[in-house]
Protein backbone atom coordinates (compact mmCIF):
# COMPACT_ATOMS: atom_id res chain seq x y z
CA UNK A 1 0.00 0.00 0.00
CA UNK A 2 1.26 3.30 -0.98
CA UNK A 3 2.23 5.71 1.84
CA UNK A 4 2.40 8.82 -0.14
CA UNK A 5 -0.03 9.55 -2.73
CA UNK A 6 1.41 8.92 -6.38
CA UNK A 7 -0.58 9.77 -9.50
CA UNK A 8 1.87 8.30 -11.74
CA UNK A 9 0.36 4.69 -12.61
CA UNK A 10 1.85 1.48 -12.00
CA UNK A 11 0.93 0.27 -15.13
CA UNK A 12 -0.64 2.26 -17.64
CA UNK A 13 1.77 3.84 -19.82
CA UNK A 14 2.85 7.63 -19.20
CA UNK A 15 6.08 9.74 -20.37
CA UNK A 16 8.96 9.81 -18.80
CA UNK A 17 8.05 13.36 -18.13
CA UNK A 18 5.80 16.27 -19.40
CA UNK A 19 3.30 15.87 -21.71
CA UNK A 20 1.79 13.44 -24.08
CA UNK A 21 -1.26 12.99 -26.25
CA UNK A 22 -2.21 10.68 -28.75
CA UNK A 23 -0.83 7.08 -29.11
CA UNK A 24 1.11 6.90 -32.45
CA UNK A 25 2.96 4.21 -34.33
CA UNK A 26 1.50 1.09 -32.41
CA UNK A 27 3.80 -1.93 -34.16
CA UNK A 28 4.36 -5.28 -32.31
CA UNK A 29 7.79 -6.51 -33.43
CA UNK A 30 9.79 -9.59 -32.23
CA UNK A 31 7.91 -10.27 -29.16
CA UNK A 32 7.93 -6.35 -28.30
CA UNK A 33 4.95 -4.06 -28.69
CA UNK A 34 5.48 -0.55 -29.74
CA UNK A 35 4.33 2.64 -28.68
CA UNK A 36 5.20 5.98 -30.13
CA UNK A 37 3.28 9.30 -29.06
CA UNK A 38 2.51 12.74 -29.14
CA UNK A 39 5.03 14.01 -27.21
CA UNK A 40 6.25 17.76 -25.73
CA UNK A 41 9.12 16.88 -23.71
CA UNK A 42 9.99 20.92 -22.40
CA UNK A 43 6.88 21.08 -20.65
CA UNK A 44 4.12 19.82 -18.77
CA UNK A 45 1.32 21.14 -21.49
CA UNK A 46 0.66 20.75 -25.13
CA UNK A 47 3.78 22.33 -27.71
CA UNK A 48 6.07 21.68 -30.92
CA UNK A 49 5.25 17.84 -30.87
CA UNK A 50 7.94 14.92 -31.11
CA UNK A 51 7.23 11.53 -31.07
CA UNK A 52 8.12 9.95 -27.42
CA UNK A 53 8.73 6.05 -27.42
CA UNK A 54 8.21 3.01 -24.92
CA UNK A 55 8.21 -0.56 -25.59
CA UNK A 56 6.71 -3.49 -23.25
CA UNK A 57 6.67 -7.29 -23.76
CA UNK A 58 3.63 -8.06 -21.69
CA UNK A 59 1.27 -4.88 -22.28
CA UNK A 60 1.98 -3.72 -18.54
CA UNK A 61 5.76 -2.95 -17.78
CA UNK A 62 7.02 -0.25 -19.88
CA UNK A 63 10.73 0.80 -21.27
CA UNK A 64 11.22 4.15 -22.13
CA UNK A 65 13.28 4.69 -25.47
CA UNK A 66 15.25 7.81 -26.93
CA UNK A 67 12.85 10.48 -28.29
CA UNK A 68 12.05 8.88 -31.80
CA UNK A 69 11.34 12.45 -33.89
CA UNK A 70 12.13 15.49 -33.74
CA UNK A 71 10.39 18.97 -35.32
CA UNK A 72 11.93 19.72 -39.11
CA UNK A 73 11.48 22.19 -41.54
CA UNK A 74 8.10 21.01 -42.98
CA UNK A 75 6.63 21.57 -38.83
CA UNK A 76 6.25 19.40 -35.52
CA UNK A 77 5.52 16.35 -35.64
CA UNK A 78 1.91 15.20 -35.91
CA UNK A 79 -0.32 11.81 -34.58
CA UNK A 80 0.46 8.71 -37.25
CA UNK A 81 1.38 5.19 -37.79
CA UNK A 82 4.19 2.42 -38.18
CA UNK A 83 3.83 -0.22 -40.44
CA UNK A 84 6.86 -3.22 -40.55
CA UNK A 85 7.89 -3.14 -44.19
CA UNK A 86 8.72 -6.73 -43.96
CA UNK A 87 8.67 -7.16 -48.35
CA UNK A 88 10.61 -4.40 -48.36
CA UNK A 89 8.70 -2.84 -50.72
CA UNK A 90 10.04 0.55 -49.50
CA UNK A 91 13.65 -0.21 -50.51
CA UNK A 92 14.59 1.21 -46.89
CA UNK A 93 16.12 -1.66 -45.60
CA UNK A 94 16.09 -5.43 -47.10
CA UNK A 95 13.65 -8.79 -46.17
CA UNK A 96 16.40 -9.45 -43.93
CA UNK A 97 16.22 -6.30 -42.06
CA UNK A 98 12.64 -4.97 -42.75
CA UNK A 99 12.65 -1.38 -42.26
CA UNK A 100 9.98 0.14 -39.86
CA UNK A 101 8.22 2.82 -41.55
CA UNK A 102 6.63 5.87 -40.06
CA UNK A 103 4.18 7.47 -41.42
CA UNK A 104 3.08 10.65 -39.97
CA UNK A 105 1.37 14.35 -40.44
CA UNK A 106 4.16 17.18 -40.42
CA UNK A 107 2.36 20.82 -38.67
CA UNK A 108 3.78 23.74 -39.56
CA UNK A 109 3.78 25.97 -36.48
CA UNK A 110 3.09 29.05 -38.73
CA UNK A 111 0.96 28.32 -41.75
CA UNK A 112 -1.16 25.46 -40.05
CA UNK A 113 -0.34 23.16 -42.95
CA UNK A 114 -0.53 19.40 -42.73
CA UNK A 115 0.99 17.45 -45.07
CA UNK A 116 2.07 13.94 -44.66
CA UNK A 117 5.54 12.72 -44.16
CA UNK A 118 7.63 9.22 -43.91
CA UNK A 119 10.92 8.00 -42.07
CA UNK A 120 12.74 4.97 -41.59
CA UNK A 121 14.82 2.75 -38.78
CA UNK A 122 16.16 -0.09 -39.25
CA UNK A 123 17.07 -0.73 -35.62
CA UNK A 124 13.39 -0.06 -34.51
CA UNK A 125 15.04 3.27 -31.97
CA UNK A 126 16.62 5.65 -34.16
CA UNK A 127 14.62 7.04 -37.52
CA UNK A 128 15.95 8.52 -40.95
CA UNK A 129 13.25 11.21 -42.35
CA UNK A 130 12.84 10.57 -45.98
CA UNK A 131 14.48 13.22 -48.59
CA UNK A 132 11.19 13.63 -50.66
CA UNK A 133 9.17 14.43 -47.75
CA UNK A 134 5.93 15.12 -47.76
CA UNK A 135 4.73 12.69 -49.40
CA UNK A 136 1.30 13.61 -49.30
CA UNK A 137 0.77 17.48 -49.60
CA UNK A 138 -2.48 18.21 -48.97
CA UNK A 139 -2.49 21.42 -50.95
CA UNK A 140 -2.63 24.00 -48.15
CA UNK A 141 -5.19 22.35 -46.15
CA UNK A 142 -4.91 22.52 -42.38
CA UNK A 143 -7.47 19.95 -41.10
CA UNK A 144 -5.17 16.93 -43.51
CA UNK A 145 -3.94 14.52 -40.55
CA UNK A 146 -3.50 11.19 -38.70
CA UNK A 147 -2.68 8.79 -41.26
CA UNK A 148 -2.90 5.22 -40.22
CA UNK A 149 -1.12 2.42 -43.02
CA UNK A 150 -2.77 -1.14 -43.21
CA UNK A 151 -2.42 -3.47 -45.36
CA UNK A 152 -4.91 -4.00 -48.48
CA UNK A 153 -6.01 -7.39 -49.09
CA UNK A 154 -7.73 -6.52 -52.55
CA UNK A 155 -5.18 -4.66 -53.66
CA UNK A 156 -2.25 -6.57 -52.05
CA UNK A 157 -0.69 -3.05 -51.39
CA UNK A 158 -0.54 -0.62 -48.24
CA UNK A 159 -3.61 1.62 -47.57
CA UNK A 160 -3.68 4.94 -45.60
CA UNK A 161 -6.70 6.14 -43.89
CA UNK A 162 -6.12 9.66 -42.61
CA UNK A 163 -8.43 12.81 -41.60
CA UNK A 164 -9.50 15.17 -43.50
CA UNK A 165 -11.74 18.06 -42.63
CA UNK A 166 -15.40 16.57 -42.18
CA UNK A 167 -14.12 13.47 -43.94
CA UNK A 168 -12.03 10.57 -43.80
CA UNK A 169 -9.87 10.11 -47.01
CA UNK A 170 -8.06 6.44 -48.21
CA UNK A 171 -5.06 6.02 -49.94
CA UNK A 172 -3.10 3.30 -51.47
CA UNK A 173 0.82 2.93 -52.44
CA UNK A 174 2.78 0.20 -53.94
CA UNK A 175 6.16 1.39 -51.57
CA UNK A 176 4.84 3.55 -49.33
CA UNK A 177 6.44 6.44 -50.60
CA UNK A 178 3.96 7.45 -53.85
CA UNK A 179 0.14 7.80 -52.68
CA UNK A 180 -2.75 8.05 -54.95
CA UNK A 181 -6.49 8.55 -53.33
CA UNK A 182 -8.68 6.03 -53.68
CA UNK A 183 -12.14 7.40 -51.88
CA UNK A 184 -13.05 8.74 -48.82
CA UNK A 185 -16.03 8.41 -46.31
CA UNK A 186 -18.01 11.13 -44.91
CA UNK A 187 -18.43 10.52 -40.95
CA UNK A 188 -21.32 12.71 -40.78
CA UNK A 189 -23.67 10.43 -42.48
CA UNK A 190 -24.06 7.74 -40.00
CA UNK A 191 -23.02 9.31 -37.22
CA UNK A 192 -21.93 12.36 -35.78
CA UNK A 193 -20.25 15.33 -37.93
CA UNK A 194 -17.22 17.04 -37.16
CA UNK A 195 -13.68 17.55 -37.60
CA UNK A 196 -12.03 13.77 -37.69
CA UNK A 197 -8.94 12.69 -36.28
CA UNK A 198 -6.71 9.63 -35.58
CA UNK A 199 -8.65 7.81 -37.72
CA UNK A 200 -8.38 3.37 -38.03
CA UNK A 201 -10.12 1.05 -40.64
CA UNK A 202 -9.49 -2.72 -39.73
CA UNK A 203 -11.07 -6.21 -40.37
CA UNK A 204 -12.11 -8.29 -37.74
CA UNK A 205 -13.85 -11.94 -37.86
CA UNK A 206 -17.59 -12.67 -37.49
CA UNK A 207 -19.72 -15.56 -37.71
CA UNK A 208 -21.10 -14.07 -41.42
CA UNK A 209 -17.46 -13.68 -42.13
CA UNK A 210 -15.12 -10.71 -41.98
CA UNK A 211 -16.33 -7.10 -41.28
CA UNK A 212 -14.64 -3.97 -41.50
CA UNK A 213 -14.45 -1.57 -38.29
CA UNK A 214 -13.35 2.43 -38.92
CA UNK A 215 -12.39 4.09 -35.85
CA UNK A 216 -12.93 8.28 -36.37
CA UNK A 217 -11.80 10.62 -33.25
CA UNK A 218 -13.60 13.76 -33.75
CA UNK A 219 -14.11 17.42 -32.88
CA UNK A 220 -17.90 18.33 -32.28
CA UNK A 221 -18.74 21.81 -33.69
CA UNK A 222 -19.37 24.34 -30.64
CA UNK A 223 -23.13 24.60 -31.25
CA UNK A 224 -23.32 20.81 -30.82
CA UNK A 225 -21.71 20.20 -27.64
CA UNK A 226 -24.27 19.81 -24.73
CA UNK A 227 -27.21 20.19 -26.91
CA UNK A 228 -28.85 16.75 -25.73
CA UNK A 229 -26.82 16.27 -22.90
CA UNK A 230 -25.81 12.97 -23.52
CA UNK A 231 -23.19 10.36 -24.06
CA UNK A 232 -22.37 11.73 -26.98
CA UNK A 233 -22.49 15.17 -27.27
CA UNK A 234 -21.46 16.31 -23.82
CA UNK A 235 -17.67 16.79 -24.59
CA UNK A 236 -16.01 18.73 -27.38
CA UNK A 237 -14.23 15.62 -28.45
CA UNK A 238 -15.52 12.05 -28.80
CA UNK A 239 -14.42 8.47 -30.57
CA UNK A 240 -16.98 6.82 -32.63
CA UNK A 241 -17.08 3.24 -34.75
CA UNK A 242 -18.60 2.32 -37.83
CA UNK A 243 -18.82 -1.00 -39.15
CA UNK A 244 -19.08 -1.83 -42.43
CA UNK A 245 -17.36 -3.24 -45.65
CA UNK A 246 -13.67 -1.63 -47.33
CA UNK A 247 -13.47 -2.64 -51.07
CA UNK A 248 -10.16 -1.81 -51.54
CA UNK A 249 -11.03 1.86 -52.06
CA UNK A 250 -12.65 3.23 -49.02
CA UNK A 251 -15.27 1.83 -46.48
CA UNK A 252 -19.06 1.40 -46.50
CA UNK A 253 -21.01 2.12 -43.17
CA UNK A 254 -23.30 -1.10 -43.72
CA UNK A 255 -24.35 -1.37 -39.62
CA UNK A 256 -26.94 1.62 -39.91
CA UNK A 257 -27.87 1.98 -35.74
CA UNK A 258 -29.53 5.04 -36.02
CA UNK A 259 -27.17 6.76 -33.46
CA UNK A 260 -23.29 6.76 -33.28
CA UNK A 261 -21.70 3.38 -31.75
CA UNK A 262 -18.94 4.82 -29.37
CA UNK A 263 -15.81 2.67 -28.40
CA UNK A 264 -15.86 4.24 -24.73
CA UNK A 265 -18.40 5.58 -22.62
CA UNK A 266 -16.58 7.82 -19.96
CA UNK A 267 -14.66 10.84 -20.66
CA UNK A 268 -11.07 9.54 -20.49
CA UNK A 269 -10.80 7.77 -23.81
CA UNK A 270 -9.51 10.13 -27.27
CA UNK A 271 -7.13 8.89 -30.36
CA UNK A 272 -7.40 5.07 -29.83
CA UNK A 273 -5.79 3.22 -32.51
CA UNK A 274 -4.90 -0.35 -33.33
CA UNK A 275 -1.60 -2.53 -33.15
CA UNK A 276 0.23 -2.92 -36.87
CA UNK A 277 1.43 -6.86 -37.08
CA UNK A 278 -0.50 -8.07 -34.65
CA UNK A 279 -2.61 -11.12 -35.31
CA UNK A 280 -5.45 -9.45 -32.50
CA UNK A 281 -6.94 -6.35 -32.84
CA UNK A 282 -5.45 -4.49 -29.86
CA UNK A 283 -6.60 -0.74 -29.20
CA UNK A 284 -4.68 2.04 -26.53
CA UNK A 285 -6.09 5.45 -26.51
CA UNK A 286 -4.98 8.39 -24.69
CA UNK A 287 -6.39 8.24 -21.47
CA UNK A 288 -7.16 11.99 -20.94
CA UNK A 289 -9.57 14.28 -22.31
CA UNK A 290 -8.70 17.80 -24.24
CA UNK A 291 -11.39 19.79 -21.89
CA UNK A 292 -8.85 20.24 -18.73
CA UNK A 293 -5.84 17.23 -19.67
CA UNK A 294 -3.56 20.44 -19.41
CA UNK A 295 -4.61 21.47 -15.76
CA UNK A 296 -5.06 17.82 -14.37
CA UNK A 297 -3.02 17.59 -10.99
CA UNK A 298 -0.27 15.41 -12.01
CA UNK A 299 2.30 17.66 -12.87
CA UNK A 300 4.23 17.29 -9.08
CA UNK A 301 4.57 13.42 -10.26
CA UNK A 302 6.49 14.85 -13.43
CA UNK A 303 3.95 13.88 -16.06
CA UNK A 304 0.70 15.02 -17.71
CA UNK A 305 -0.98 12.51 -20.25
CA UNK A 306 -1.68 8.84 -19.97
CA UNK A 307 -2.87 5.66 -22.10
CA UNK A 308 -5.16 3.72 -21.69
CA UNK A 309 -4.60 -0.27 -21.37
CA UNK A 310 -4.58 -2.07 -24.05
CA UNK A 311 -7.59 -3.67 -25.16
CA UNK A 312 -8.18 -6.92 -27.77
CA UNK A 313 -11.32 -6.58 -29.62
CA UNK A 314 -14.01 -9.17 -30.71
CA UNK A 315 -17.11 -8.09 -32.84
CA UNK A 316 -20.05 -9.70 -31.48
CA UNK A 317 -23.61 -9.91 -32.17
CA UNK A 318 -26.17 -8.98 -30.29
CA UNK A 319 -30.05 -8.40 -30.24
CA UNK A 320 -29.08 -4.62 -31.41
CA UNK A 321 -26.74 -5.52 -34.42
CA UNK A 322 -22.96 -5.50 -33.92
CA UNK A 323 -20.75 -3.90 -31.38
CA UNK A 324 -16.75 -4.08 -30.69
CA UNK A 325 -16.43 -6.36 -27.14
CA UNK A 326 -13.20 -5.20 -25.39
CA UNK A 327 -10.99 -7.39 -23.25
CA UNK A 328 -8.02 -6.44 -21.43
CA UNK A 329 -5.13 -7.99 -23.49
CA UNK A 330 -2.37 -7.70 -20.45
CA UNK A 331 -3.93 -9.08 -17.62
CA UNK A 332 -4.50 -12.99 -17.57
CA UNK A 333 -1.41 -14.19 -16.11
CA UNK A 334 -2.59 -11.87 -13.34
CA UNK A 335 -5.90 -12.83 -13.09
CA UNK A 336 -4.77 -16.50 -12.07
CA UNK A 337 -3.87 -15.26 -8.64
CA UNK A 338 -7.66 -13.26 -8.25
CA UNK A 339 -9.40 -14.11 -4.76
CA UNK A 340 -13.04 -13.11 -3.96
CA UNK A 341 -14.33 -10.28 -2.32
CA UNK A 342 -17.02 -10.36 0.10
CA UNK A 343 -20.06 -9.12 0.17
CA UNK A 344 -19.73 -5.60 2.24
CA UNK A 345 -16.63 -3.68 2.78
CA UNK A 346 -13.20 -5.10 1.67
CA UNK A 347 -10.48 -3.52 3.03
CA UNK A 348 -7.90 -2.85 0.23
CA UNK A 349 -4.36 -3.06 0.49
CA UNK A 350 -2.87 -1.93 -2.67
CA UNK A 351 -4.02 1.13 -4.89
CA UNK A 352 -3.79 -0.64 -8.38
CA UNK A 353 -5.70 -3.47 -8.74
CA UNK A 354 -8.26 -5.96 -10.97
CA UNK A 355 -11.31 -7.01 -10.48
CA UNK A 356 -13.20 -9.65 -12.28
CA UNK A 357 -17.42 -9.54 -11.42
CA UNK A 358 -20.07 -11.62 -12.68
CA UNK A 359 -23.27 -9.48 -12.81
CA UNK A 360 -25.99 -11.89 -11.90
CA UNK A 361 -28.76 -8.70 -11.42
CA UNK A 362 -28.54 -5.43 -10.58
CA UNK A 363 -25.67 -3.69 -8.07
CA UNK A 364 -22.76 -1.70 -7.38
CA UNK A 365 -19.31 -1.41 -6.65
CA UNK A 366 -17.65 1.54 -4.70
CA UNK A 367 -14.27 2.50 -3.74
CA UNK A 368 -13.74 4.81 -1.11
CA UNK A 369 -11.46 6.28 1.42
CA UNK A 370 -11.09 8.11 4.85
CA UNK A 371 -10.94 11.46 3.51
CA UNK A 372 -15.08 10.67 2.21
CA UNK A 373 -13.80 10.55 -1.53
CA UNK A 374 -15.73 7.45 -3.35
CA UNK A 375 -16.52 6.31 -7.14
CA UNK A 376 -19.41 4.50 -7.49
CA UNK A 377 -19.96 1.91 -10.42
CA UNK A 378 -23.98 1.19 -10.39
CA UNK A 379 -25.78 -1.73 -12.44
CA UNK A 380 -29.14 -0.95 -13.26
CA UNK A 381 -31.39 -2.36 -14.86
CA UNK A 382 -31.41 0.05 -18.08
CA UNK A 383 -27.63 2.00 -17.41
CA UNK A 384 -24.63 0.91 -16.00
CA UNK A 385 -23.28 4.52 -14.53
CA UNK A 386 -19.45 5.44 -13.01
CA UNK A 387 -20.09 8.23 -10.85
CA UNK A 388 -16.87 10.32 -10.19
CA UNK A 389 -18.30 13.50 -8.83
CA UNK A 390 -16.84 13.00 -5.44
CA UNK A 391 -14.19 11.04 -6.15
CA UNK A 392 -11.07 13.13 -5.21
CA UNK A 393 -10.21 16.69 -6.64
CA UNK A 394 -12.31 17.90 -9.12
CA UNK A 395 -11.67 22.24 -8.98
CA UNK A 396 -8.50 21.91 -10.98
CA UNK A 397 -10.40 22.64 -14.19
CA UNK A 398 -14.50 23.63 -14.57
CA UNK A 399 -15.16 21.33 -17.19
CA UNK A 400 -13.60 18.25 -14.68
CA UNK A 401 -16.06 19.08 -12.26
CA UNK A 402 -19.10 19.38 -13.82
CA UNK A 403 -22.14 17.05 -13.77
CA UNK A 404 -22.43 16.32 -16.92
CA UNK A 405 -18.61 14.98 -16.86
CA UNK A 406 -18.80 13.47 -13.58
CA UNK A 407 -21.83 11.36 -14.39
CA UNK A 408 -20.66 8.82 -16.83
CA UNK A 409 -23.47 6.89 -18.07
CA UNK A 410 -24.62 4.09 -20.66
CA UNK A 411 -27.73 1.98 -21.64
CA UNK A 412 -27.34 -1.43 -21.00
CA UNK A 413 -26.58 -3.70 -24.17
CA UNK A 414 -27.71 -7.36 -21.98
CA UNK A 415 -30.30 -8.92 -19.53
CA UNK A 416 -28.75 -11.85 -18.13
CA UNK A 417 -25.76 -12.65 -16.42
CA UNK A 418 -23.15 -10.64 -17.84
CA UNK A 419 -19.13 -10.05 -17.10
CA UNK A 420 -17.55 -7.17 -16.37
CA UNK A 421 -13.54 -6.36 -15.70
CA UNK A 422 -12.51 -3.17 -14.08
CA UNK A 423 -8.94 -2.08 -13.15
CA UNK A 424 -8.26 0.74 -11.33
CA UNK A 425 -4.62 1.93 -11.20
CA UNK A 426 -3.60 5.40 -8.88
CA UNK A 427 -5.44 7.85 -11.03
CA UNK A 428 -7.58 6.21 -14.12
CA UNK A 429 -10.49 3.45 -13.92
CA UNK A 430 -11.15 1.51 -16.92
CA UNK A 431 -14.45 -0.46 -16.40
CA UNK A 432 -15.56 -2.72 -19.71
CA UNK A 433 -19.37 -3.53 -18.82
CA UNK A 434 -21.68 -6.03 -20.11
CA UNK A 435 -19.21 -8.25 -21.51
CA UNK A 436 -16.90 -5.60 -22.61
CA UNK A 437 -19.28 -3.83 -24.67
CA UNK A 438 -19.70 -0.58 -22.56
CA UNK A 439 -16.47 0.59 -21.97
CA UNK A 440 -15.46 3.21 -19.13
CA UNK A 441 -12.09 4.96 -18.79
CA UNK A 442 -12.47 7.93 -16.81
CA UNK A 443 -9.68 10.19 -15.02
CA UNK A 444 -9.90 10.39 -11.16
CA UNK A 445 -7.50 11.93 -8.74
CA UNK A 446 -8.07 11.11 -4.89
CA UNK A 447 -6.50 12.99 -1.84
CA UNK A 448 -5.54 9.68 -0.52
CA UNK A 449 -5.48 6.37 -2.01
CA UNK A 450 -9.15 4.29 -1.76
CA UNK A 451 -8.45 1.89 0.84
CA UNK A 452 -12.25 0.27 0.63
CA UNK A 453 -14.15 -1.39 -1.48
CA UNK A 454 -17.72 -2.79 -0.99
CA UNK A 455 -19.33 -4.63 -3.47
CA UNK A 456 -23.73 -4.50 -3.46
CA UNK A 457 -26.04 -6.72 -4.97
CA UNK A 458 -26.07 -9.43 -7.33
CA UNK A 459 -22.52 -9.11 -8.27
CA UNK A 460 -19.59 -12.00 -7.36
CA UNK A 461 -16.40 -10.30 -7.30
CA UNK A 462 -12.80 -11.36 -7.38
CA UNK A 463 -9.86 -8.65 -7.17
CA UNK A 464 -5.82 -9.45 -8.30
CA UNK A 465 -3.28 -7.77 -8.09
CA UNK A 466 -1.36 -5.24 -10.56
CA UNK A 467 2.23 -6.01 -10.41
C1 LIG B 1 -5.73 14.46 -31.62
C2 LIG B 1 -4.76 15.43 -32.28
C3 LIG B 1 -4.38 14.93 -33.65
C4 LIG B 1 -3.06 15.60 -33.90
C5 LIG B 1 -2.45 15.60 -32.52
C6 LIG B 1 -1.59 16.79 -32.22
O1 LIG B 1 -5.69 14.45 -30.24
O2 LIG B 1 -5.33 16.72 -32.34
O3 LIG B 1 -5.35 15.17 -34.65
O4 LIG B 1 -2.27 14.94 -34.85
O5 LIG B 1 -3.51 15.54 -31.59
O6 LIG B 1 -0.90 16.62 -31.03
Amino acid sequence: MQTKNTYRPAVHFTPPANWMNDPNGMVYINGEYHLFYQYYPSAPHWGPMHWGHGATRDLLHWEHLPTALYPDELGCIFSGSCVLDKDNVSGFGSTDKPPLIAVYTSHHTETHQEQQSIAYSLDYIHFEKYYGNPVITGEGKTDFRDPKVFWNPVKKCYSLVLAAGENVEFYSSPNLKDWEKTGEFQAGIHGLGGICECPDCFPLKTEEGEKWVLIISMILPPEEIGKHNNAYDRMSHITQYYIGTFDGNTFTDTEESGFPLLPDFGTDNYAAVTFQNLEEKVMIGWADNWDYAAKAPTQNDGFRGKMTLAREMKLVKTDRGYRIAFSFAGTKALEAGAFPLTEGDNRLHTDSFGLKAAVNGTGSITLANDAGESVEIAVTEDEIIVDRRRAGQTSFQEDYGKESYGLNRAPRLLHHTSQMELIFDRCVLEVLADDGMTPFTISLFPTQPYDNISVAGDIRAMLYHLR
